[in-house]
């Protein structure tokens, strides 16, 4: 296949790692709706579930496999032939299968987790590509641990996996440890040092621990990778997963990158919305991208700049991201220039003098008021007019 060699591929793992999260666990008919939403979005690849892990997890793989067409449909295995055999079942109706078969590669898991050695996990990792690739011709290798791996030994199997015919090739920091020097390094030791790199896609995975998720998936981009992994607003174990919208806008904000996505931006508000309720996981408020504070401006100096030229302070255009709009919050830290700005909205033009009566009142009731409205406005219109 001839990749366009600046297009970087949207990985979505809401519905399998996110879906990790205690408390997040969805029914098939939910998955099948977010699924439909992935697909809208324009993602790549929908990691849809861990077939072996449970019953529902593999029928959520054949329903998803059933309900979407575009994006290729992944299940997720550890490094064993009867995994392997679930996720192949699991699969049988998707239209673009991929397998995601790995094991861990940092000598933390080989002797903590396995308590094996570096030569028989390179045999298990080798063996499951090979096994699942009788089957599946797309398969994705995951190295566990990767962030902590040693990197001669990562680049050693990596090596390995692609000889024995990886498609794409998985490099998570499974714990969020990375810097992004450290993982954007990782990345590109693979690129100068594993034979026939360029036969499979590096992909990064990314969790949150440290806050760093976004930056070291970019900064795996900046040095070769061409695949991203995430979920719909960070959501996944522990501190979550890289967030999607948030790499995707980055790449946006900056085409200095020179790297683009096919994903829809203008439907991230709504997925968002979808994903938070449906798993019951309220997004933080200064969410980047689509926390309802994102595009909300409260202080004074803010709003008027914000007035005067929106790019004063609007890096991304809300709705480019499917937000219903930009706020002018009202608080006490408002200046004249907001308080006219939503005068003017509910039809009401004054001039300096009312404006600066107007405002004194305004002052004083949002000391005890947090949340002024349109109504406390009108109020203060009206307070004004019986006072003169
Ligand atoms: O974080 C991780 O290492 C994973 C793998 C199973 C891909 O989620
Ligand atoms: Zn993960």
């Amino acid at each position: 296949m001839i990749h366009d060699p600046n297009r970087v591929y949207v990985f979505d793992t809401t519905l399998r790692d996110g879906e990790q999260v205690p408390g997040c666990q969805l029914t098939t008919s939910e998955k099948i709706e977010i699924a439909r939403e992935l697909e809208a979005l324009g993602v790549d690849i929908i990691e849809a579930g861990f077939p072996i892990s449970s019953p529902g997890d593999f029928q959520s793989v054949v329903e998803i496999s059933k309900s979407v067409t575009h994006p290729t449909v992944c299940a997720l295995t550890r490094a064993n032939r009867g995994d392997i055999d679930v996720a192949v079942e699991s699969l049988r109706y998707a239209k673009h299968p991929r397998i995601h078969t790995g094991i861990g590669s940092s000598d933390q898991h080989i002797k903590h987790k396995f308590n094996s050695t570096r030569e028989e996990i390179l045999a298990r990792a080798v063996d499951a590509v090979k096994y699942a690739k009788k089957s599946v011709e797309d398969i994705e290798f995951y190295a566990e641990d990767a962030g902590r791996a040693d990197v001669a030994f990562l680049a050693q199997m990596i090596e390995a996996v692609i000889a024995a015919g990886a498609t794409v090739v998985n490099i998570p920091d499974t714990n969020g440890y990375c810097l992004p020097e450290q993982y954007g390094g990782k990345i590109k030791y693979l690129k100068d040092n594993v034979q026939n790199i360029d036969k499979a896609i590096i992909s990064v995975h990314c969790h949150n621990d440290l806050g760093l998720a976004t930056a070291n998936s970019v900064a795996g981009l900046q040095y070769g990778a061409r695949q991203i992994e995430g979920t719909i607003n960070g959501i996944g174990e522990r501190a979550g997963n890289t967030s999607i919208e948030e790499v995707v806008m980055i790449l946006k904000t900056h085409p200095t990158l020179g790297l683009h996505t096919h994903i829809n931006a203008r439907n991230f508000y709504e997925i968002s919305r979808m994903v938070s309720t449906q798993m019951r996981m309220p997004v933080q408020a200064n969410k980047a991208i689509v926390g309802s504070n994102a595009f909300a401006h409260s202080s004074g100096i803010h709003q008027d700049g914000f007035l005067k030229n929106r790019e004063n302070y609007e890096i991304i255009k809300p709705e480019d991201v499917g937000f219903p709009n930009a706020s002018i919050v009202l608080t006490a830290r408002s200046g004249r220039h907001a308080l006219k700005f939503h005068l003017e909205r509910l039809g009401h033009s004054l001039d300096k003098k009312e404006l600066e009566d107007v405002y004194k009142n305004f002052l004083t009731l949002a000391d005890v008021k947090l949340d002024i409205d349109d109504n406390d406005l009108l109020s203060l219109v009206a307070y004004r007019l019986v006072r003169q």
